[in-house]
């Protein structure tokens, strides 16, 4: 690993580390711990979901219920190893009480952890799975069956919307080969930047740090 991957590995550590001591919000009275994040912090994929469930809360980890098992299958069918090609995170490290939706002020306290990550990890492509994640990172009322389906450029990288893996499992489906749909154009997104491995990297060092301070909013 290079020292600069080592450095990011150990800043998100340390952001880890941070979460799990969080009061910034009132989630940090009914949490059982903080959910940051599984997989690699060198992944060229980051999925990012909605907030811990109740497994999740007690394990501690992001996507461990049964959405999470669909979640890692599919990336899984694309070639994906979700321990060293992914790394997975929510918009909120605390889960919900009753697992009801983000509420604002949660959302913005929270917002600094995973502005950290995406720029830390650096994927190629990020993955949002559902309406309030992908709402979030592209800035949109529109809802996730309208968004999905392309690849948007986004901060010198991809991001392609999908469905919640929570949603293919109520929708039966329909809604799974939609995801399967959208996590194959993540697998010729990757194919393509391997293929262009040699070019000049678009994104600057120079622009890190507007791209961190914009990372939606
Ligand atoms: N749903 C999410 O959005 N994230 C998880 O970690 C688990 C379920």
């Amino acid at each position: 690993m290079s020292t600069d991957r080592a450095a990011a590995a150990a800043e998100l550590r340390l952001l880890a580390d941070q979460a799990a001591v969080c009061t910034a919000c009132v989630l940090c009275q009914s949490r059982t711990q903080a959910v940051f994040s599984r997989g690699s912090s060198d992944a060229a994929v980051m999925v990012v979901g909605e907030a811990p469930g109740y497994h999740e809360d007690q394990q501690g980890l992001p996507f461990v219920g049964a959405a999470g098992k669909l979640l890692d299958s599919l990336l899984e069918e694309i070639g994906l190893d979700c321990d060293q090609d992914v790394y997975i995170a929510n918009t909120l490290k605390c889960r919900p009480p009753g697992n009801r939706d983000p509420l604002p002020a949660e959302t913005e306290a929270c917002k600094g952890f995973l502005r950290r990550q995406l720029v830390l990890v650096d994927p190629r492509v990020v993955v949002t799975v559902g309406n309030f994640a992908t709402k979030l990172l592209l800035k949109t009322e529109t809802g996730i069956s309208r968004l999905r389906g392309q690849a948007y450029p986004w901060w010198h990288r991809w991001l392609v919307p999908t469905f919640h893996p929570s949603a293919a499992l109520r929708g039966g489906d329909r809604v799974l080969d939609a995801m399967r749909q959208d996590l194959g154009l993540v697998a010729e997104l990757l194919r393509r930047a391997e293929m262009s491995a040699l070019e000049p990297d678009p994104a600057p060092a120079s622009e890190m740090e507007s791209v961190q301070l914009g990372l939606f909013g």
